[in-house]
């Protein structure tokens, strides 16, 4: 039988998760993949911590030389994150010729040019499942199960964090703060929460995934973001009224003007299949031009699911012996050819505060008038003397919102509290 040796380098949550995956089912590949797959060192400094996890003190490294040196160790995988030590490690790894299983979104994102350089010059295999969207298979699903197709358009729910916060919310009526909290405590949010709640973590996962879908390079800086920190639960229960959810949405579509990417929290019709995925859950829903519509569904993040994605790249890696790379020309940046555009089209949802007075609202109807901005529905409020106005608008262009939103905001009697995209 053949034998593949796996080094693991960094036994924190997720290293944990893959060495606890593949020791628990070393026999059951043995059995079925026809594959031994030994884990044959992990590089971790605390030793105590890989001893608890079962690792033998031999096998437990504390230098990447070590690692890269043993002949016995064919695939590397990378699962410290941040960039620096990361990206040395992986590249020193591929410049041994070893196939490198990564799950660091913001390394792949960022380095995969150079990276795939890298292991094609040695003809190594480079594998990054669950760098995106933990253990749902998606990165396979584009590169195999729907190659056939051309994909049109892409929307996720890519980051558990935030859809746990939002659901919180959305659910129980906690303020931002408060949900924010909880996920802290549950371990979901990290102490300095940015990178989630600001969307850089979905927008690193959008730009591979939006690559890999539209075969063609997708930088993270053409990706349009916007978090969740603005985001009320008075706006969250306003939108339940009107029938939609509140969601972190992930973008990737295929227009006549370009790629639009963008990251940002979407009111979804509550009919929508993306709707319903709620807590710490992802989902994307794609469609294909000879498919139509796919959801895949499941844990984003967590020790298991995301060592269920390395794990299974590991499987792949041994049980292939072609290494397979991207469907395009890998660059740091964009083809020239390629565009996108910033003033994409959506409808859109907005609320505003008004004075209570003769003429206001049609001061604002001229406005979208003006822009060209047509209303779907409309809701007024009354609070005293002023009230909170709720427009929902037909498919419009970006650019006129905003600038209807500026002309609104210099009205007096009149100011936006606030504005987001709608997907119906
Ligand atoms: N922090 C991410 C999330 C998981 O909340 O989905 C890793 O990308």
């Amino acid at each position: 039988m053949k034998k593949v040796g796996v080094a693991i380098l960094g036994l924190g949550v997720v290293g944990g998760g893959t060495y606890e995956i593949l020791t628990k089912n070393r026999e059951f590949y043995q059995r079925t993949q026809n594959v031994d797959i030994v884990v044959e060192s992990v590089l971790e400094l605390n030793r105590e911590r890989a001893l608890k996890l079962g690792v033998p003190a031999e096998k437990i490294m504390s230098n990447i030389a070590e690692v890269v040196c043993n002949p016995d160790v064919n695939i590397v995988v990378e699962v410290i994150g941040g960039i620096d030590a990361a990206r040395e490690f992986v590249l020193a790894a591929l410049n041994a010729g070893k196939t490198v299983v990564t799950s660091n979104k913001e390394l792949f994102c960022k380095y995969s040019h150079e990276l795939e350089r890298a292991a094609k010059h040695q003809n190594a295999g480079l594998y990054f499942e669950a760098s995106c969207v933990g253990g749902v298979p998606i990165i396979r699903t584009l590169l195999d199960g729907l190659q056939a197709n051309n994909i049109t358009s892409m929307m996720g729910i890519i980051n558990g964090t935030t859809n746990y916060i939002l659901t919180k919310m959305s659910n129980e009526g906690f303020s931002y703060e408060d949900a924010l909290k909880e996920a802290q405590a549950l371990g979901y949010a990290e102490a300095d929460p940015t990178a989630d709640v600001e969307g850089f973590d979905a927008a690193y996962k959008l730009s591979i995934l939006s690559s890999l879908a539209f075969h063609t390079k997708v930088p993270f800086s053409k990706v349009f973001r916007e978090g969740i920190t603005g985001v009320t639960k008075e706006v969250i229960a306003d939108g339940k009224e009107l029938g939609y959810r509140l969601k972190l949405l992930a973008i990737g579509k295929q227009t006549d003007s370009g790629i639009e990417v963008r990251v940002h929290p979407t009111f979804v019709r509550t009919e929508h299949p993306l709707a319903a995925v709620n807590d710490s859950f992802n989902a994307v829903y794609l469609t294909g031009d000879a498919v139509g519509d796919v959801m895949l569904y499941g844990r984003g993040a967590g020790a298991l699911p995301t060592g269920s994605a390395i794990v299974s790249d590991i499987i792949y890696a041994a049980t292939h012996a072609e290494s397979r790379y991207s469907t395009f020309k890998n660059t740091a940046n964009a083809d020239k050819d390629v565009h996108f555009p910033s003033d994409f089209s959506s409808a859109y949802y907005l609320r505003i505060k008004v004075s209570d007075r003769t003429g206001v609202l049609a001061k604002i109807a001229a406005l979208f008038a003006k822009y060209n901005i047509s209303i779907e529905e409309m809701l007024q409020k009354g609070e005293g003397d002023t009230a909170s106005v709720t427009i929902v608008t037909h498919e419009t262009r970006e650019l006129a919102v905003r600038n209807a939103v500026s002309k609104i905001n210099a009205l007096e009697v009149a100011s936006v509290e606030s504005v987001l995209r709608v997907v119906s």
